[in-house]
C-alpha cells in the first residue's frame, strides 16, 4: 500500500477546521498547521487534533509537506499560491484550494506546483455543524492534472464526501447555482421573518412559527422534485389570493414587491411545467404579476 502524502493546512478557518478533522481522523499525517493569530491556531490545532507545535504564523513550515491545503478566503488564494511559490515549493508538491469558483490554475505559478480544487457542496455555518454533514456531501473536483484528480477523489473520499468532476469552465454557473441553492434560501427565510412581524410577532416568535413550514418544505424536497413539492396559490391557480398578496405588499411591504413579482413569475413557470395549472389561470396570473403596482388608496 502506498504511503498517504503529509497535509499542511493554511487557514484555521470553518472549512480548514472540519476538513482538517476529517482528514486527521482519516489517519493523514500533518507537517504544519498556519494562520495568522495564535489563538485561532491554538483552537483550531485543539479542534482538529493537530500538535500545537505544528501550528504556526510561520508559513515557510508548510514547503515539506506532499500536500498544502490553501483553506483562505477566495481573494487570499492567488497571493498565497505565488507566496509559497517564493519560498521554493518541491515540485513534487500539490497545492489545494476549496473555492467554488476559482479554477485550480489560478494557482499555478513558474517553477510552480500541479494544482487542485476542491470543493464541498455545503454550507461551512459552524465547524462542528459541517463535520458531521460532510458525510456523503457531493464535492467538485477540478485540475488540468490527472494525478491531481486521482488525488482528489481520494482526499474527498477520507473525508466522507462523494466525489465528482467539475469542468473549469463550468465554475461559474456551478458556484451561482450553489449560491441562489444556500444563501437565497437564507435569503429568503429572513424575508419571510420579516413579513411575519408586520403581523404582530417579534422577530424571535415569527422565526420560531415558520420554522416547522420550512423545515418540512425542505423535507419534502428530500424526496421530490422542485415541481412536485411546489404548493401554494400560484401552484393552485388562486389568481385572487395573489392579488390580495400584491396589494398587502404595495400598501405594508413595497420594498418586497419586486422580488414578490420576479419569485411568483418564476413559480408559474415551475407550476406550468407540472401541468397542473389551467391555461386560463395561468394567463390570468401572468397578466395579474405584470400589472403595475396596485395603488393601495384605491
Ligand atoms: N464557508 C463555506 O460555506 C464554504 C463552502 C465551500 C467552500 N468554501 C471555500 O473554503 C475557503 C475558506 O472559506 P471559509 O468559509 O473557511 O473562510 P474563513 O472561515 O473566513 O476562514 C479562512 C481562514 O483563513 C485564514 N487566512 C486568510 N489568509 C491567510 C493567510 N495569508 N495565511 C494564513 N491564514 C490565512 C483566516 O485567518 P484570519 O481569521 O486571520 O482572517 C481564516 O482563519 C474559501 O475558498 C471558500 O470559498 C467555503
Amino acid at each position: 500500500m502506498t504511503q498517504r502524502p503529509s497535509l499542511a493546512l493554511i487557514g484555521p478557518g470553518r472549512v480548514g477546521c472540519a476538513i482538517g478533522k476529517r482528514l486527521h481522523d482519516a489517519g493523514y499525517r500533518w507537517r504544519a498547521l498556519v494562520g495568522r493569530q495564535q489563538e485561532t491556531l491554538r483552537d483550531a490545532a485543539a479542534f482538529i487534533g493537530i500538535d500545537p507545535q505544528r501550528a504556526t504564523t510561520d508559513l515557510s513550515r508548510t514547503i515539506e509537506a506532499d500536500v498544502i491545503l490553501l483553506a483562505v478566503q477566495d481573494d487570499a488564494v492567488i497571493a498565497l499560491a505565488h507566496e509559497l511559490a517564493s519560498l521554493g515549493l518541491k515540485k513534487t508538491t500539490t497545492l489545494v484550494h476549496f473555492s467554488g469558483l476559482l479554477p485550480a490554475s489560478v494557482m499555478d505559478t513558474d517553477p510552480g506546483a500541479p494544482t487542485l480544487s476542491i470543493h464541498p457542496l455545503l454550507s461551512f455555518a459552524d465547524r462542528a455543524t459541517a463535520l458531521v454533514q460532510l458525510e456523503g456531501c457531493p464535492c467538485a473536483i477540478e485540475s488540468e492534472n490527472a494525478a491531481c484528480t486521482a488525488l482528489g477523489h481520494k482526499l474527498v473520499d477520507a473525508i466522507g464526501g462523494r466525489g465528482f468532476i467539475l469542468p473549469a469552465t463550468a465554475k461559474t454557473l456551478y458556484h451561482l447555482a450553489a449560491s441562489v441553492a444556500s444563501n437565497f434560501q437564507i435569503t429568503l427565510a429572513a424575508c419571510a421573518r420579516n413579513l411575519m412581524t408586520h403581523c404582530g410577532f417579534d422577530q424571535q416568535q415569527a422565526t420560531e412559527l415558520l420554522r416547522p413550514l420550512q423545515q418540512a418544505t425542505a423535507a419534502n424536497l428530500a424526496h421530490l422534485s422542485a415541481e412536485e413539492a411546489l404548493t401554494g396559490p400560484i401552484a393552485r391557480g388562486d389568481v385572487s389570493t395573489v392579488a390580495h398578496h400584491l396589494l398587502a405588499l404595495a400598501t405594508e411591504v413595497p420594498d418586497m414587491l419586486d422580488l414578490y413579482r420576479v419569485l411568483a413569475t418564476h413559480t408559474l413557470t415551475l407550476a406550468q411545467a407540472d401541468q397542473r395549472l389551467s391555461a386560463a389561470d395561468a394567463e390570468a396570473l401572468n397578466t395579474l404579476l405584470k400589472q403595475r403596482p396596485p395603488d393601495p388608496q384605491h
